[in-house]
């Protein structure tokens, strides 16, 4: 655990952004703020995420990372333009290398006990349980989870408010990630107060986990 991971595991769920304009970047920054949520990973998913990054590190008030992160070369970026984490849909040696070398904190995607044994050969104990309802959900994540005492997971792919609590109540499990709250319509509509609320409501559902813990 590091100062950034630490922080994730506080705020218990990571919203997955795919940003197609980084002149809403603020905007979105300030719909998570007010919902309850200081962070976001912003993925290489359009062309605009690093700038999106730029602006949202420039913020004190956000925890900001980078993820779809598929070559060294957008880590790097991604770090260079204040990205404090990185996260990848699959577990490339060549990414995890350099990050693991460059103290980034780096999840990588797994979904296989293979690819989790990689992981651990790295020194990782958090990676992300990818995408996590197509492999099957919780029911998988506890049956590959079992053998490795050591490693947490951070499952994102199809998690949304009917199933956030049950995977935040399985001991193994960091953080959830996912675009529920942040979807790019709303983003691109500029929906911020939609945002708002359905983060809150996200924010409110993992605050019942922390309790029931
Ligand atoms: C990701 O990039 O990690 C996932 O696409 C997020 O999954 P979701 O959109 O199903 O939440």
């Amino acid at each position: 655990m590091n100062d950034v991971t630490a922080k994730i595991r506080e705020m218990r769920i990571v919203p997955v952004v795919a940003i197609e304009n980084a002149d809403d970047a603020n905007s979105l920054g300030d719909a998570l703020i007010l919902g309850g949520l200081p962070g976001a990973e912003i993925t290489f998913r359009t062309d605009a995420a690093l700038n999106a990054i730029t602006i949202l590190a420039k913020r004190t008030d956000l925890l900001v990372g980078a993820g779809t992160v598929l070559k060294v070369d957008q880590a790097k970026a991604a770090v260079e333009h204040g990205a404090k984490y990185i996260v990848s849909p699959g577990i490339n040696p060549r990414v995890v290398d350099y990050c693991v070398k460059n103290n980034i904190p780096i999840m990588p995607g797994v979904c296989t006990p293979t690819d989790i044994e990689t992981a651990l050969d790295f020194g990782l104990d958090i990676v992300k349980f990818f995408p996590a309802e197509a492999f099957g959900g919780l029911k998988t994540l506890q049956a590959i989870s079992a053998p490795y005492k050591m490693m947490y997971f951070l499952p994102t792919g199809g998690i949304n408010q009917k199933n956030l609590l049950d995977y935040l109540a399985f001991s193994k499990v960091w953080a959830c990630g996912g675009s529920w709250m942040v979807k790019s319509d709303l983003i691109a509509s500029g929906r911020f107060d939609e945002i708002t609320r359905l983060t809150r409501e996200a924010v409110e559902l993992a605050a019942q986990a922390k309790l029931s813990r």
